[in-house]
Formats: C-alpha cells, sequence, structure tokens
C-alpha cells in the first residue's frame, strides 16, 4: 500500500512540467519555485526517512495569517500575565481569556473543540494538561500553573503556553519551571530545513533526563494552522535522525511536559479531559509555534 502511494505521488510529482505554475499558488514558474525544494524531499523518502506532504507546507500568505493569529494568543497570554496572582480562581482567566479574545476578532480555539468546555487549559502543579478552569479553584502562594492559549483568527489557530510560579514557590518547583523552558529553547535550536523532528525531541529528552526529569509519551505537540491539530503528530521522546524531515513551510507546535517524577499519566475518568502524573508529583509545560523557515525557523509565538 505504501509502495502504491509512493508511486502516485511521485507520478503526480512527474506531472507538474518544470514550465508550469508552481503547486503552491505563488504564479512562479515550477522550477523557479518548489520544483527543488520537492527533488530533495522526494529524495530523503526513497531513503526511507518521514516526509511531509505537500498540504502541510504553509505559502507565505498562509504563515501571514498564523502570526496575525499570534498576534492574539501572546497579547492574551501578556494580559494573564498581568492578572494573575494568589487568590485569582481559574474560572477568571478563562473569562479574561474568552473576552480578550473575542473583543479582538478571535475564537478561543478550545471552547467546544472536541467537547471541551473552557476558552483556556488551566493545569496546575500534577496537572500535565486539560486542567478546565472552576471557580472552585483559587490560586495559592506556592503553586505553579500552566495557562495553555489557542486562538483561531480569520480561519487560522496559533497556540501557545506558559508557567506562572505564583508568589513563593519551592525551589525545586522553580527549577522544574525553568528546565522545561530550557528544554524548548534547546529544542528550537534544533529546528531548521533538513534536521528531523527527532533531533528535536533528543536534545529536549536528554535535557530534561539530564535533571533528573521525564517526559510525557503519549501527548505530544503538533502540526498546526489550517486546523487546531495537524499532521504530524510530534514528539518530545524520539532519537535523533529519526521521524518527519523538517521542510521550509511546516509549522509545528514545541510543548513537552516534562514531569518531577515518573512519566506515567491518567485521565480524570470523571470530567475527561483532566491529565495528572500518576505520582502526583508536578509536572511542568511551555508551548511555542514555530514555522521552519529556509534559513532555519521562525518563532511566531512566545
Ligand atoms: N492547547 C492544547 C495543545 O497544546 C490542546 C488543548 S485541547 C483542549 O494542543 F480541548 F483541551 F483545549
Ligand atoms: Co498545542
Amino acid at each position: 500500500m505504501r509502495n502504491l502511494f509512493l508511486t502516485l505521488r511521485i507520478f503526480v510529482m512527474m506531472k507538474i512540467g518544470r514550465n508550469d505554475p508552481c503547486w503552491c499558488g505563488s504564479g512562479k514558474k515550477y522550477k523557479t519555485c518548489h520544483m527543488a525544494l520537492d527533488e530533495k524531499i522526494h529524495h530523503y523518502e526513497l531513503e526511507g526517512h518521514i516526509v511531509p506532504h505537500r498540504d502541510i507546507l504553509k505559502t507565505k500568505e498562509q504563515i501571514e495569517g498564523i502570526k496575525e493569529s499570534s498576534k492574539i494568543n501572546i497579547a492574551v497570554l501578556d494580559a494573564v500575565e498581568e492578572m494573575i496572582a494568589p487568590g485569582i480562581s481559574t474560572e477568571e482567566i478563562d473569562r479574561l481569556v474568552h473576552d480578550m479574545t473575542v473583543r479582538m476578532g478571535g475564537i478561543p480555539a478550545p471552547l467546544n473543540f472536541e467537547g471541551y468546555p473552557k476558552s483556556v487549559c488551566t493545569s496546575i502543579n500534577e496537572v500535565v494538561c486539560h486542567g478546565i478552569p472552576s471557580k472552585d479553584r483559587i490560586l495559592k502562594e506556592g503553586d505553579i500553573v500552566n495557562v495553555d492559549v489557542s486562538t483561531l483568527y480569520k480561519g487560522y489557530f496559533s497556540d501557545s503556553s506558559r508557567m506562572f510560579c505564583i508568589g513563593e514557590v519551592s525551589e525545586e518547583k522553580k527549577k522544574l519551571v525553568q528546565v522545561t523552558k530550557e528544554c524548548v529553547e534547546k529544542g528550537l535550536e534544533m529546528v531548521k530545513p533538513w534536521n528531523f523532528l527527532g533531533d528535536m525531541a533528543q536534545v529536549i529528552n536528554d535535557h530534561a533526563k539530564a535533571n533528573g526529569y521525564s517526559i510525557v509519551v503519549e501527548i505530544g505537540g503538533h502540526g498546526i494552522g489550517l486546523e487546531f491539530h495537524e499532521e504530524p503528530f510530534v514528539s518530545y521522546v524520539t532519537k535523533a535522525g529519526t521521524e518527519m524531515l523538517m521542510v521550509p513551510g511546516m509549522v509545528f507546535t514545541i510543548e513537552p511536559m516534562v514531569n518531577m517524577g515518573t512519566s506515567e499519566i491518567y485521565v480524570d475518568d470523571e470530567d475527561g479531559w483532566t491529565v495528572y502524573t500518576e505520582d502526583g508529583k508536578p509536572s511542568a509545560q511551555w508551548e511555542i509555534t514555530v514555522a521552519v523557515t529556509k534559513e532555519g525557523h521562525e518563532v511566531l509565538t512566545w
């Protein structure tokens, strides 16, 4: 079956003549636009690597659209940063994210996404991700909380999250938050054309492990842009030289979930969303949306 698809894809590739208009809609001739890139990708594919299909590679215009969405996403997170403090409920964060996103012309992407009931995820301490805001959960001194904001604007999605330390936080929690941020920064350095997603995963996993932490296996990042979650699934536990080839035009998230203890997790069976660490130890996560460019990468949300 795989061979059949491969053959079909080669056939489709060959069908575009050198002087035909490029498939990307740039209006340029194929030979002066995507032809060299397609040939290079095809070469990796023949070597057995996973390569991105054309439909996940974003055009300049699409990346501009994602950037506009990202501006709202960042502004909302900046506003959360201003208001977050001991005594605030996670419901108040939800209201701010919802109202500000809508005021700026966007839609909070989590709201009603696969039945999710709120506009943002607020994940505190041993909650790994997908914590549901509630008026009963009041932030208190010593909490660490991830606020994960996802924005839809004029058809384009952006996604990022930050950690917040509420009041005075223990040294060990502070370190977890800091190291998790470093994981994203180190991973980002690996984002450039012709590297593999596994190259990024390896440095992230190595840094977490070197600090005695573990990385969640089952939940990872994702392609993003025209949909909230697109191909590929982005793991942070895979090995260098494996997983999808990075190609200009790919847009995906870097969002490792780093656990202080075991990587094991479970999902709350009552709400069906909240993900906890199995051992009850804290977990941290930072998330950015990044585009692979010809030269390297561009961070769209941070
Ligand atoms: N924002 C999460 C991510 O980074 C997804 C949350 S799905 C939701 O992919 F429904 F819980 F919002
Ligand atoms: Co995400």
